[in-house]
């Protein structure tokens, strides 16, 4: 009905004008290795946890004494007050009877920490219970790392060995009915708060069991805090709720942890609320704001490697739930096809994310899906496909200060032999570092007047809105 679907000039001449990309760090001539600077040597691990090493020793004797008295079989049937309850009971006698000189403020932090690790997640808690981590990732027992405002930090917390950590895991993926050990070493599982867990075990894990945890924010982010961290300009907030409110197709794409998600749920912010929308995701991690949604999410297969339900499953099913959009929160395989099928078949306004460096990336990674997924199409037909469907491409990106910033958004407009054209409207422009090693750079306008989906604005009558928006825009690029 809209721009390039029906538009006589949508296959115009070749536009995208990618940013350069950054030149590769040059190549050390010589074999002579220098010796590390200051700035070379890793960062020292940061202080989550203050405890002493004395504190460990007597953690350790205290809880081995707690094993070796507790039924552990019968602790299982309590529930979690009453178990703390009787966990408490006998620390305090084990630390009467030790005779262990301690203040209560320490009694009962090494009572919290103990109920912790026979409870609870251990040595994760105190991370879990900070809202400012992104990821937790754990490579073995004395190796805790966290991402804090797109940093990676090694952190001094530590499990007690290997097997504290595999139980951890364990208690983590049976809450969700699965089971990770030697003959099953991989595991996605999902914490009580929403957080997204991924567990490999040795032996596949080489250096010990392999945890990494997405934490699931209860606040997410919405356009406006996008907005005001600098990840995208004012006027290119004002296009991305243009885009998302008149139903273009939209890929959002970007490298692992650069936002993809955090900018899909954003976008869905923009979507009406009488539309019915159709959520399919591997995790739950959206937050639809609107009345009518109806949230799917995969299901992998169970102990006898039977039941799974994959995420091309979800998004055929859709098809015959009468969805205005479909919203689908990862496509990394043969979906891929369902997806743009049904782009192409009237509902309009769906969108997906997918990992791919640039938008030109996208639009290779989405042909190659399909060719994988064994359809026998010809490479042309595909990109017709892909042409058809895919109105916009968002691209998000990690940047290497940690920051995180949308970089293009980037028009498909049509094909021109076997090449998909597209068209850049806007893009992050990186100009350099300033003295704490900040990336500067700012979002420019392209200079494209009249955007393909202009049309489709104009029968939303939010035509004036998006020329306000790229004009503004124009003026300070
Ligand atoms: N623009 C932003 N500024 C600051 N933090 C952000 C921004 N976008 C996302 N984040 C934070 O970064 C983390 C990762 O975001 P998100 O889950 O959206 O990434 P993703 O690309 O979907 O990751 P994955 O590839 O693992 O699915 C989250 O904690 C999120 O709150
Ligand atoms: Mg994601």
């Amino acid at each position: 009905m809209f721009g390039k679907r029906s538009g006589p000039g949508a296959e115009t001449a070749q536009r995208e004008r990618a940013p350069a990309p950054p030149p590769p760090p040059a190549a050390k001539a010589g074999g002579v290795k220098p010796p590390p600077r200051a700035a070379d040597l890793p960062p020292p691990p940061v202080h989550v946890d203050s405890r002493s090493s004395q504190y460990y020793e007597v953690k350790t004797t205290i809880f081995n004494a707690l094993i070796d008295t507790i039924d552990l079989a019968q602790l299982a049937q309590l529930d979690a007050a009453s178990a703390r309850e009787e966990i408490r009971d006998i620390v305090n006698e084990i630390i009467a009877i030790k005779n262990v000189a301690m203040s209560i403020a320490e009694q009962e932090q090494l009572l919290q920490d103990i109920c912790n690790d026979v409870l609870g997640y251990g040595p994760l808690e105190p991370l879990l219970a900070r809202d400012d981590i992104a990821d937790i990732m754990v490579n073995g027992a004395d190796r805790v790392f966290i991402e804090v405002s797109g940093k990676v930090q090694l952190t001094n917390v530590r499990f007690r060995d290997n097997a504290q950590l595999m139980n951890i895991c364990q208690r983590i993926v049976s809450q969700v009915g699965r089971r990770v050990d030697e003959s099953s070493p991989i595991c996605d599982a999902r914490l009580p708060d929403g957080s997204r867990v991924n567990v490999i075990a040795p032996p596949l894990a080489i250096d010990g069991p392999t945890l990494t945890i997405r934490k699931f924010k209860k606040d997410k982010l919405k356009m406006s805090d996008l907005q005001r961290f600098g990840s995208i300009s004012p006027e290119g907030a004002a296009v991305l709720g243009i885009i998302g409110n008149v139903r273009c197709n939209v890929l959002i794409s970007g490298g692992t942890g650069s936002g993809k998600t955090t900018l899909l749920n954003c976008m869905t912010g923009f979507i009406d609320s009488d539309e019915r929308v159709i959520t399919c995701e591997d995790a739950a991690e959206l937050q639809l704001q609107q009345p009518h949604v109806v949230r799917l999410e995969t299901r992998p297969p169970n102990l006898e490697g039977t039941g799974e339900i994959t995420m091309r499953d979800l998004v055929k099913n859709c098809l015959r739930m009468r969805p205005e959009r479909i919203i689908v929160g990862e496509v990394r395989g043969p979906e891929a096809f369902d997806l743009l099928q049904a782009m192409n078949t009237g509902h309009d306004g769906s969108m997906g994310t997918l990992h791919a460096n640039t938008p030109r990336e996208a639009l290779q990674r989405i042909e190659s899906m399909i060719t994988m997924g064994g359809y026998n199409l010809p490479s042309k037909t595909i990109r017709e496909m892909v042409v058809g469907a895919i109105d916009v491409i968002v691209q998000a990106a990690r940047l290497r200060d940690g920051s995180r910033r949308i970089t293009h958004i980037t028009e498909v407009i049509g094909l021109e032999g076997d090449v998909v054209i597209t068209q850049d409207l806007f893009l992050y422009e990186i100009q350099g570092e300033d003295e704490s090693g900040r990336v500067r750079g700012r979002h420019v306008s392209t200079g494209i007047s009249r955007p393909a989906f202009w049309e489709r604005a104009r029968y939303y009558n939010r035509e004036q809105e998006l020329l306000e928006a790229i004009e503004a825009a124009s003026r300070k690029s």
